[in-house]
Parts: C-alpha cells; sequence; structure tokens
C-alpha cells in the first residue's frame, strides 16, 4: 500500500483511473499482469518517462502513448521486471550437461526470456565445457521483449561481482576482466558470444520468428507474470516446437503437474513434452 506521505510528494498526478488503463494496456502489449500492489512500483518506473517527455501528468502520458506507437517501447522496457542471473538454479545447468551427453545430436536451444544475457550466456558456458570447445554444431537462440535488456545481453559487459559466485575455471576461461577505464567489469570472451543469437520476440506475438524442432527450450522466471489461460496457450505452442525427447525447462515457481496433457514431469521443474494427445 502507498501512505498518504508518498501520495503528497508526488510529481505527477497518478490517479487510480491512471494506473488501471497503464495496466491494461501492458496486458495487452505483453500479457503480463500486475498486481493491484504495483502502483507505487508503476509510478516510480514512469515517471522518468513522464519527465523525458517533458509532460505534465500521467493522464498526459497514457495519451501520448496511444497516439505514439514509437513509445511503445519504452513503456515496455520501463514495465518488465529483468531479475536474473549467472548459474541462477543451478540444478538445470546440470540437467542441461546430462542432457547434451545423452543426446549428441541436440541442435537448437532456446532461452525465451533472457534479459541481460546471464543466463543464455550459462547455457553457452556449460555447452562450451560439455564439448570441450567453442565451435560446437549448437544454436543458442535467446530472446526477450525488452530492447534494452537485449543491448546489455549483446555487449556482454557485466559488472565483476555479478562473477563472484563462478567457479574460477570458468571466470578464467569465459571473462576478460576490464582495466583502467574498465575496472570493476567483466566482458564475456567473444568466442562465447558467437554462440549466442540475441533476438527481439514478444511471446505474446501470434508468430515467433523461429523453426522447429527445438531441442530445448529454457522458459523461466517469465510464465509468472502471465495469467493462467496465457501460461498453458505459451507452453502448448512451446511444446509443439519440441521433439519427442525434447526438454521444457521453467522456473522454480512455475509448475506445469496440472497441464499432464501437455507435458510429463523429468525432474526439478523440469518437462519432457506429451506429444501423445496431439
Ligand atoms: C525475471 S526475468 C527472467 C530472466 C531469466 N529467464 C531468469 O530466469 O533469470 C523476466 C524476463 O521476461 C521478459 N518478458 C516479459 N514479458 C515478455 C514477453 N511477453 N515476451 C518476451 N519476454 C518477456 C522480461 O523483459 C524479462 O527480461
Amino acid at each position: 500500500m502507498i501512505s498518504t506521505d508518498d501520495l503528497n510528494n508526488r510529481e505527477f498526478s497518478f490517479e487510480r483511473t491512471d494506473f488501471d488503463s497503464v495496466r491494461t494496456r501492458l496486458y495487452q502489449l505483453t500479457g503480463i499482469r500486475l498486481a493491484d500492489s504495483k502502483d507505487s512500483m508503476v509510478y516510480s518506473r514512469l515517471a522518468r518517462r513522464v519527465r523525458a517527455l517533458r509532460l505534465q501528468s500521467f493522464a498526459e502520458y497514457l495519451s501520448h502513448l496511444q497516439t505514439h506507437p514509437d513509445e511503445e517501447q519504452h513503456f515496455i522496457n520501463a514495465l518488465t521486471t529483468n531479475l536474473t542471473s549467472f548459474f541462477r538454479e543451478p540444478h538445470h545447468f546440470d540437467i542441461l550437461k546430462k542432457y547434451l551427453l545423452a543426446h549428441p545430436q541436440t541442435k537448437t536451444i532456446w532461452c525465451t526470456a533472457s534479459s541481460t544475457g546471464e543466463e543464455p550466456y550459462s547455457i553457452a558456458m556449460v555447452v562450451a565445457e560439455t564439448y570441450g570447445r567453442f565451435d560446437v554444431p549448437i544454436k543458442i537462440i535467446a530472446s526477450d521483449i525488452d530492447s534494452q535488456v537485449l543491448q546489455k545481453a549483446q555487449a556482454g559487459i557485466y559488472a565483476i561481482e555479478k562473477i563472484n559466485s563462478l567457479a574460477e575455471q570458468r571466470k578464467k576461461q569465459f571473462f576478460y576482466k576490464g582495466k583502467g577505464s574498465a575496472t570493476g567489469l567483466v566482458k564475456v570472451v567473444p568466442e562465447l558470444q558467437k554462440m549466442v543469437e540475441f533476438r527481439q520476440i514478444n511471446l505474446l506475438n501470434a508468430q515467433w520468428p523461429l523453426r522447429g524442432p527445438i531441442d530445448i527450450i529454457f522458459c523461466r522466471n517469465v510464465m509468472i507474470y502471465f495469467d493462467k489461460e496465457t501460461q498453458l496457450t505459451l507452453l502448448e505452442r512451446m511444446v509443439k516446437l519440441l521433439p519427442a525427447k525434447g526438454l521444457y525447462i521453467a522456473g522454480h515457481s512455475e509448475t506445469f503437474n496440472h497441464a499432464s496433457h501437455l507435458v510429463k514431469p523429468a525432474g526439478h521443474t523440469t518437462y519432457y513434452p506429451n506429444h501423445s494427445v496431439r
């Protein structure tokens, strides 16, 4: 809940109706459902856009958004939550390694909500380690709806603290340490960068610019922002891209045990496609 103090100190007027309009537009554009409690978050993230455009209120901003389609990307970038880290939920990377060893014919991996790149680069590190080289014939496609995080991902530059928890060998093999004005930063080595192809894809779009089969789909910590109906529609579309022995990897709070018509559990929020009822 927001306090009266917060409301009184606000630079721009932000009415309940403005919040509802933001939620509706965000849902239409991205499928993201914002809870009632997110009004302060919306205010602080979008106030920057209202200021940058020299507008006087959220009502003005919302009509600007309606008449300027080029503002939509800024609107989306401001409201997505991009929290991620290298080797987040590490058990999935052990599963990935085992899968690669058992399926040497693996050709394509899709990381569907790759945020700032830590997840697809972690996937690429495991692929490179498993094969003992960088030039592996596996395509790693990483996508996100947010153009800003994709730029950061493509640049592959991170604060050194982001790799604190990585084993020394991984730090040495996969990152350059910044010097001079780049002190405190690390950069992913170009060989690793080349393994990942970044693309902007809105999961809500009717068509994805991808062709199946895709052996492994990482779809972690993005479904939680969608409602149940959207989750099941997307899961069904992704399952269709997987071969019979493919793998769908979900985030820690995204269980699909209730969707047995689409997937079969493979352990640790990981699923096999269930193609038997097609
Ligand atoms: C919390 S991050 C998860 C990052 C990573 N998968 C992980 O688990 O660490 C969620 C990401 O989903 C992206 N996202 C939200 N809605 C999306 C949509 N409709 N299509 C594609 N990406 C979306 C956001 O931009 C954000 O980068």
